[in-house]
C-alpha cells in the first residue's frame, strides 16, 4: 500500500525574521506544491528519494541520526519517529515530488516537511491538519532549532493566516489576491541568514525591538487593509515592510534591482522568507498585471502565484 500526501508552498506577506522573535506575520500558502509517497519495505531501512538528493539509514545499524549532516535527516527522523509511534518493525521509503523549487523562500522545505510527515503517519492513520503540524514543526526544529514554525503552518491548513509563536489565527479573505514571484536566483540557506540577523540583534538591541514594534503595528494595519480588500495600502505597507528588511541587511543587489522593476507598476514590493537571495513578491491585479510582468521578465524569472486554500491533501 503506498500513502500519498501533498502540501503546499508559501508565501510571506508581511513579518519575515521578526516573527522569530515574536512578532506577528502574515503567510499566504500558493498554488505550487510537493508531494511525499511513502509505502512501508520489508527490509529494517529508511530511504528517501527527491530530485535534489537521496539519503539512507539502516535501521538495525549503529550509525544514527547524529552522524548525517545533510538536512535530508529531517526526513529520516519522521519516518523513524513515526515507526517508532506505531511499533512497526519494518522500514519505510519516501518520495518527494516538487513543483516549487528549493532555497528561494518559498517554503519548499516546510512544505516537504508537512506533507512527509502526512503520507508516513497516513500508512497507519490519517490524522488531522493540527496533529501533523505538531510533529512537522518539532521534525523541522532538529535541523533548524530557531524556525518559527510560520511556513509549516500555513503549508497545512492552506490559505491566509497570521502567525506568531502564540499560535495561528486563519485570516476570512476570500478575494483573489495576485502575486507575482520573481526570482533572484541567488539561492539562500535560510538557517544561515536568520543567524545573521540573531547577530544583528543582540549587536543592535534597542534598534531592534523598536523596529519589532514597527513590524507589529505594520502587520495590524495590513490585517485591517486585507479585511477592506485595499490593494493600494496593502501595496505600500509591503513596501514599507521591504525597507524593514533592507536595515537588517537581508536585501542583496539583485533583489533591490528587482524591487525597483517590480515597483513601477504594481501596487508594492518587498523580499519573501529569509531574504539574502530567493524571491521577491509583487501585489497586483489585472489593471497592473501584464506591465509589471514585462518590467520584471527584464531581469528574472517570474510568475503569478494564486492563493491555495486547502492546504495538507491527503490523495
Ligand atoms: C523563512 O521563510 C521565514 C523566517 O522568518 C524564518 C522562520 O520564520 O522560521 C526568515
Amino acid at each position: 500500500m503506498k500513502s500519498v500526501a501533498s502540501a503546499p508552498g508559501k508565501v510571506i506577506l508581511f513579518g519575515e525574521h521578526f516573527v522569530v522573535y515574536g512578532v506577528r506575520a502574515i503567510l499566504c500558502a500558493i498554488d505550487k506544491r510537493i508531494t511525499a509517497t511513502s509505502q512501508l519495505l520489508d527490509e529494517r531501512k529508511i530511504r528517501v528519494r527527491s530530485e535534489i538528493g537521496s539519503v539512507e539509514l539502516d535501521l538495525d545499524s549503529s550509525s544514527n541520526l547524529g552522524s548525517i549532516t545533510s538536512f535530508m535527516k529531517l526526513f529520516l527522523y519522521i519516518a523513524r519517529e513515526t515507526l517508532k509511534e506505531f511499533n512497526e518493525e519494518k522500514g519505510v521509503e519516501i518520495v518527494l515530488e516538487s513543483e516549487i523549487p528549493a532555497g528561494i523562500g518559498l517554503g519548499s522545505s516546510s512544505a516537504a516537511c508537512v506533507a512527509a510527515t502526512a503520507s508516513v503517519a497516513g500508512l497507519f492513520e490519517k490524522k488531522s491538519k493540527e496533529e501533523i503540524l505538531k510533529k512537522a514543526i518539532e521534525s523541522e526544529r532538529i535541523i533548524f532549532e530557531d524556525a518559527s514554525g510560520a511556513d509549516s503552518s500555513v503549508s497545512a491548513f492552506g490559505g491566509l493566516i497570521a502567525y506568531s509563536k502564540d499560535g495561528v489565527e486563519k485570516i476570512d479573505f476570500k478575494n483573489n489576491l495576485s502575486l507575482i514571484i520573481a526570482n533572484s536566483k541567488q539561492v539562500h540557506n535560510t538557517r544561515e541568514v536568520v543567524s545573521r540577523v540573531r547577530e544583528f540583534k543582540n549587536k543592535n538591541e534597542k534598534l531592534f525591538s523598536e523596529m519589532c514594534e514597527q513590524e507589529s503595528k505594520l502587520v495590524e494595519n495590513a490585517l485591517l487593509s486585507l479585511k477592506r480588500n485595499d490593494l493600494r495600502n496593502l501595496g505600500l505597507l509591503m513596501s514599507k515592510n521591504q525597507e524593514m528588511l533592507e536595515k537588517i541587511s537581508v536585501s542583496t543587489e539583485k533583489i533591490d534591482r528587482l524591487i525597483e522593476m517590480a515597483s513601477k507598476m504594481s501596487y508594492g514590493a518587498k523580499i519573501t522568507g529569509a531574504g539574502g537571495g530567493g524571491c521577491i513578491i509583487s501585489l497586483v491585479d489585472q489593471s497592473n498585471v501584464v506591465g509589471t510582468l514585462e518590467n520584471l521578465e527584464k531581469v528574472s524569472d517570474c510568475f503569478v502565484a494564486k492563493i491555495d486554500y486547502e492546504g495538507l491533501r491527503y490523495l
